[in-house]
């Protein structure tokens, strides 16, 4: 759990769903979970029925209700997802009606207080969610809905996954992206000039020392995002702001838009480089070390959950997270 209000939290979040991705590694993994992290699903979602119910905590735009309806079609069991984020998962308007009434969403929700009675659900499952809570509270309340003899089943962040690795990485970028030598903020000065030599005006460009200055800081700090992804081994994030700074830059230049309109798609892009930053800043301070597993693990064995399995989830040697199976005591 992060010190972030929950405010920020819920609008970063919000944010990001709207955006329609169905799970937090799209860029990793374009459609579904995939690999190491679909295989453990598969093994405990695969005996579910039509009888069952199922409650899901930090879904998101529904990752694992997705899955759930792609192994079961209509013989799926009910489901509950709950974010503490607005959701309106798009890929639910294309589902038949009689699947779709077993399908609820509740957005703005927090797993701290679940809006359901107590003994409700035969599994509670959460993929990279239910680490996000407050756990002193959250292992509470999830105890609390499940049925005697329920089941639990969690992938969590891992403190030393690879994912956290990438963050980290990605964090110091982020933050490099949005400081004074970066590009992003030396384009604007460069802008009304590009804008000027679309309209053909190069003489008067020519005499003009503020455009060569101007030019001169903006070639500079390219070269200092260079240099810096050069020696990243995670370097995607400045690549990608590299080639959107130029694509703007080439629009204003050959005039497909003013300078005045580049200047807000950058400060757009700035705008999701900060939201970026607070879920990457989350993701890192959630993910769960030895200590923090074991701390989980005694909340919720105070809590009435026995039988607790925790293992650890790779990939091709790269560390995913941690997987926690349990059940609730009968
Ligand atoms: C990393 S995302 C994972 C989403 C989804 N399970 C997936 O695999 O794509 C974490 C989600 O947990 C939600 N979340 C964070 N704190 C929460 C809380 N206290 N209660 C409910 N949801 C929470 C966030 O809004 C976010 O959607």
């Amino acid at each position: 759990m992060t010190n972030l209000n929950n405010q920020i939290r819920r609008k970063s979040w919000s944010h990001f769903w709207q955006q329609g991705q169905l799970h937090s590694l799209a860029s990793s993994m374009p459609d579904n979970y995939h690999g190491a992290i679909a295989n453990f699903w598969q093994r405990e979602l695969k005996s579910l029925t039509t009888e069952h119910a199922i409650l899901d905590i930090g879904t998101g735009n529904g990752a694992l209700p997705a899955m759930i309806f792609q192994i079961h079609q209509e013989n799926m069991p009910e489901i509950d997802a709950i974010d503490l984020a607005e959701i309106a998962p798009a890929w639910t308007q294309e589902l038949p009606e009689k699947i779709a009434r077993r399908l609820r969403f509740h957005g703005n929700t927090q797993a701290e207080s679940l809006p359901f009675p107590d003994a409700r659900f035969d599994l509670c499952i959460s993929q990279y969610g239910f680490e996000y809570t407050h756990l002193d509270i959250s292992s509470k309340e999830l105890a609390r809905a499940l049925k005697p003899g329920g089941r639990l089943s969690l992938v969590l962040h891992h403190a030393d996954s690879h994912l956290v690795t990438v963050a980290r990485e990605e964090l110091r970028h982020n933050s490099w992206l949005r400081s004074d030598a970066s590009p992003l903020i030396t384009a604007p000065a460069v802008l009304p000039y590009l804008q000027m030599a679309s309209q053909g005006r190069v003489a008067e460009l020519a005499q003009n020392p503020s455009a060569n200055t101007a030019r001169s800081n903006l070639n500079q700090a390219m070269q200092g995002l260079s240099a810096i992804a050069a020696q990243s081994a995670y370097p995607d994030l400045l690549h990608e702001s590299a080639e959107f700074i130029a694509q703007v830059l080439g629009s204003t230049g050959s005039g497909i838009i003013t300078a005045d309109h580049a200047v807000q798609r950058l400060q757009h892009y700035q705008q999701a480089l900060e939201q970026a930053a607070l879920r990457h800043q989350e993701l890192c301070s959630c993910a769960m070390d030895d200590k923090g597993i074991v701390h989980m693990q005694n909340l919720l064995t105070q809590h009435g959950i026995k039988d607790i399995d925790i293992a650890i989830l790779k990939e091709n040697n790269y560390l995913l997270g941690w997987t926690l199976t349990a059940r609730k005591s009968s």
